[in-house]
This record gives C-alpha cells, structure tokens and sequence, in this order.
C-alpha cells in the first residue's frame, strides 16, 4: 500500500467505530488511532480539578493509560472539553502527524475527514439509530462490571450527540466524500466486511 496512506472513519457514540477500525486497521497493516481516548484524557483532568486547555496542551502518553478513560462519567467530560477550540488546537497536530505517518494510518473520531485529515484517502462515516447505540454502549459497560441502566446510557449518548452535532469547532458530520455505513442492522462481521469492501474500492 502507498504510503502516506490515511483511513479517516467518524461517527456517533457506540456506533461501531472502534471495532471497525482495528479490524481495518489489523487488515490493511496500518497503524490506529483511536482520537476519543485523547478527549477523554483531557476530560479525566478536568475531572480532577485541571484546567482543560492546560491539560490538552500536557498530554502525555501516560494520560491513555488512565483505566477510567471509558467510564460515563468521563465520555460526558470529554464530549465537553471537545468544544473548547483551544482544547481541539492543542491536539491537533499530534492528530495530523499520526495520519500521514509513513506506512499509512487509521484514524477514528468525530472531525477526521472533515478537519483532521480532509486529504484522507479513505473517509467513512459510521453511524446507528441512537436506541441500537445505546444499547451496545450499555452491554459493553456492563461486561466492563459499571453499574447501570439503559435509560441512562440512552440520555449520556443523546445528550454527547446534541453536543457534538450542534459545537460550533468541528462538528460532527459525514464529509462531503465520505461512505456511510449504518450498522443498525449489521453483524460486526457484515459492518467490516463493509468497510473493508469500501477501503479496497478506494484503492482501485
Ligand atoms: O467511544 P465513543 O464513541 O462513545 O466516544 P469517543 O470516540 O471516545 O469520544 C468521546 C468524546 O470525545 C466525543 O463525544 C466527542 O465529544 C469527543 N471527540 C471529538 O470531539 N473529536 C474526536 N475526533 C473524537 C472525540
């Protein structure tokens, strides 16, 4: 494969975009990276007592690590730091270099085709109907032992989506080239088989 070579993959909360770019990334040999962990990490700070915009322009590798990074608590935090422009500028050109490494990299978040890397050469668009979301995210915090309930893992994904669409920096939304994928109705499987299938015809 040519190499800067970039997979750009946005989309909602829980709608498989996590799954599906390590299974493109794993297929394709590209490097991955998973931009929310970088929010929820300024958004754990915040939780602390730290100036956001301070800690988006601290991040340290160690930061990632924080085992509270996929909690509700923090999701909610990091959806709130991501309006903060200066927060969003801090980040990105750690962002930027990621994607045009050499040997081509996978990028996931909200902004990835549209103001990350609008160059990519891949830009798909990910998404489900908030209820199947919602669903997913609440099985997943279940197996991850947090103590839940679906009503309020459906408010936390409607209410970070309200955010996301409406922030005036970066919104969330499909870039004009990118292919949407809704795997409301999708087996992981049949979602990766798409989105490899996309990649592939992109390469073409
Ligand atoms: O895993 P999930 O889809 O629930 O969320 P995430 O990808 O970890 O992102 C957490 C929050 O970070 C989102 O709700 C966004 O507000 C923010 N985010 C962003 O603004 N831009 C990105 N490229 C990635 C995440």
């Amino acid at each position: 494969m040519m190499s800067p070579f970039t997979v750009a993959i946005d989309g909602p909360a829980a709608a498989g975009k996590g799954t599906i770019s390590k299974a493109v990334a794993a297929h394709f040999d590209l490097a991955h990276l998973d931009t929310g962990l970088l929010y929820r990490a300024v958004g754990a700070r915040m939780l602390q007592g730290e100036d956001p915009i301070a800690a988006a322009e601290s991040l340290m590798a160690a930061d990632l690590e924080n085992p509270d990074l996929r909690t509700a608590a923090v999701a909610q935090s990091a959806s709130k730091v991501a309006v903060i422009p200066e927060v969003r500028a801090a980040l990105l050109d750690f962002q930027r270099a990621f994607a045009r490494r050499s040997g081509g990299a996978v990028l996931d978040g909200r902004d990835i085709g549209t103001v990350i890397c609008p160059q990519a050469e891949v830009k798909l668009f990910v998404t489900a109907s908030p209820v199947v979301r919602a669903q997913r995210r609440f099985a997943e915090l279940e197996e991850r032992g947090f103590d839940t309930d679906f009503d309020t893992v459906l408010a936390d994904v409607k209410s970070r989506d309200d955010r996301d669409m409406t922030r005036a920096d970066a919104p969330l939304r499909p870039a004009e080239d990118a292919v949407t994928i809704d795997t409301s109705e999708l087996s992981i499987g049949e979602a990766v088989a798409q989105a490899i299938a996309a990649v592939t015809a992109r390469c073409d």
